[in-house]
């Protein structure tokens, strides 16, 4: 069994009900796909602290927030109050390691998880430094910027490599994926070794949202 984390960044009419449709339906975190117009296209940074805080209010569910954005130190500064289980930044926003190093040692004196996403275009190897001092890796299996799209399947390679240089170093890092996934490629990917699965429009443009769960997990 993987744990599902459904990204709410297609959600857009009757948000609170369809967050508690998703509680009840089982999913194990909430995804805020945070863009701010910079890093990628769309500006998401109203509408994901909305949601943001609204469910930090009504469920105990963690909220896993996953920042697309340029100026990280901001985005974390905002999200950090609301206690989401994890954040997470892309590798390529960051300017150095010590810029880094500093975000990871903020994000954890909260109390709260860190994770480093890495784009489909960039070497897996890049992130390898950082393993012992993250939660997880998202690795990104789509281009970050919207829902909907198709996985990439050279993606799910990296996710083999990274699991194998985790196991080989003895890490606890955890592994999630994201973007496009849906019931005919969560074989391959759970096969390739994460341990995490984001889906947005898989979930929730399913008429039966506990299926489309189970369905994942
Ligand atoms: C893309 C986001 C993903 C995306 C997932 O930039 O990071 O979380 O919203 O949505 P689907 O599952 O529809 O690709
Ligand atoms: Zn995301």
């Amino acid at each position: 069994m993987i744990e599902i984390s459904t990204s709410v960044l297609t959600i857009e009419d009757n948000a609170v009900s369809i967050f508690y449709e998703l509680e009840v339906s089982g999913t194990d975190y909430f995804h805020i796909d945070v863009m701010d117009g910079k890093f990628v296209e769309k500006d998401t940074s109203k509408i994901m602290i909305d949601y943001a805080t609204t469910l930090s209010h009504i469920t105990p569910i963690g909220i896993d927030v996953h920042l697309m954005c340029e100026d990280i130190e901001k985005f974390v500064d905002e999200y950090i109050m609301l206690e989401p289980d994890s954040i997470s930044f892309h590798i390529e926003a960051i300017k150095n390691k010590d810029q880094a190093m500093n975000i990871i040692q903020d994000i954890k004196s909260n109390n709260v998880k860190v994770g480093m996403a890495i784009n489909p275009n960039t070497d897996i190897e890049k992130i390898f430094e950082y393993l012992p001092f993250l939660h997880k890796v998202i690795v990104m299996t789509v281009e970050p910027g919207k829902g909907g799209q198709e996985l990439i399947e050279s993606t799910i390679s990296k996710i083999k490599k990274l699991k194998e240089y985790i196991i080989e170093k003895n890490l606890d890092t955890i592994i999630e994926a994201d973007g496009g996934i849906n019931n005919n490629n969560i074989s391959k990917l759970k096969d390739a070794g994460l341990d995490i699965a984001v889906a947005g429009s898989y979930i929730v443009n399913s008429e039966n949202k506990k299926d489309a769960i189970l369905n994942l997990k």
